[in-house]
């Protein structure tokens, strides 16, 4: 069993980005600019927003954090969207979600320009993604992906099994691993699939991205198989400082013996979605994607 080491590739990764901006800066260029808008104190959200202003100093970013307390209108979010949008300072920008009930995420999502959306969720993005397209891939699936390679885990030909449909990483993944030249045969469940553990089974590459601590267990997953896992739940732990640990969907100490590969976590695919975000910032930076208009 090999473990696949997110923080490690995470901080190589931003070690390759920081040589390609010191090179950018040496060329009289600035450097990428990411804006983040955060909107109330969730506490997840406050984690994400603070890895994302430590990557960017790692990767010699330069970032902004704009806060809004949770009563903020649609309206006024709108407005702060328009003015990303239109400044010529900022590379790529993300609205932190979850968002407060009383705004529309998608109505804000599409709000950004395709062009700085470096969250890779504007629709525009993901039916270039669908296509194969050059577009922003959204984070978590692109890191995964980026693991996948960096560890040369067979994917062309195999069983991939997603649990899980959400927007930001199941169907953006499922996406990108039946992609041409990543070549899987993909399997996406939910929370209705029936037979579930006879499906997981026959999976070569497992994810599991529900949500649910410890929902994948042994007898779900076949010999040999590479499993992804992408919960970060917080659960209570009187032990840590925090009063929570992050808890993955799989239950590792029982799964990892009968894996080929098999990520932990924390420290598997959340630094692995950061550094996508600092990747999509330099594709934007540089106009890899989309042409300066
Ligand atoms: N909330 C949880 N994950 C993400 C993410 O990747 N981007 C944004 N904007 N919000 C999130």
């Amino acid at each position: 069993m090999q473990l696949i080491d997110g923080k490690e590739t995470a901080a190589r990764i931003k070690a390759e980005i920081a040589a390609t901006v010191q090179q950018m800066k040496a060329e009289g260029h600035r450097a990428p600019h990411l804006a983040a808008i955060l909107v109330g104190h969730d506490g997840g959200s406050e984690t994400y927003v603070a890895n994302k202003v430590k990557a960017c100093e790692a990767c010699g970013f330069t970032s902004t954090v704009i806060r809004r307390e949770a009563d903020v209108t649609e309206a006024e979010l709108l407005g702060l969207i328009d003015g990303l949008n239109r400044d010529p300072e900022v590379d790529g920008f993300i609205v932190q979600l979850p968002l407060p009930r009383h705004i529309d995420e998608q109505k804000v999502t599409e709000a950004i320009r395709p062009e700085k959306d470096v969250d890779g969720f504007h629709p525009v993005n993901v039916g270039r993604q669908a296509l194969g397209l050059p577009c922003f891939h959204s984070a978590t699936p692109a890191g995964i992906v980026e693991l996948l390679k960096r560890y040369e885990v067979p994917t062309r030909g195999r069983r991939c099994v997603i649990i899980g449909r959400s927007n930001i990483v199941g169907k953006p993944l499922a996406m990108l691993m039946m992609q041409r030249g990543i070549d899987a045969t993909v399997t996406v469940c939910n929370s209705a699939t029936a037979n579930l553990a006879e499906i997981t089974r026959q999976a070569d590459i497992l994810v599991a991205a529900l949500g649910k601590p410890h929902f994948v267990t042994a007898d779900m997953v076949a010999d040999g198989a590479a499993v992804i896992d992408v919960g970060t739940t917080r659960v209570p732990d009187a032990t840590r400082k925090s009063g929570f640990r992050l808890c993955g969907d799989v239950d590792f100490d029982a799964v990892a013996p009968k894996c080929t590969f098999i990520t932990p976590v924390p420290g598997g695919v959340g630094p692995m979605t950061i550094v996508s975000l600092m990747q999509n910032t330099l594709l934007a930076a540089t106009h890899a994607i989309y042409p300066e208009r």
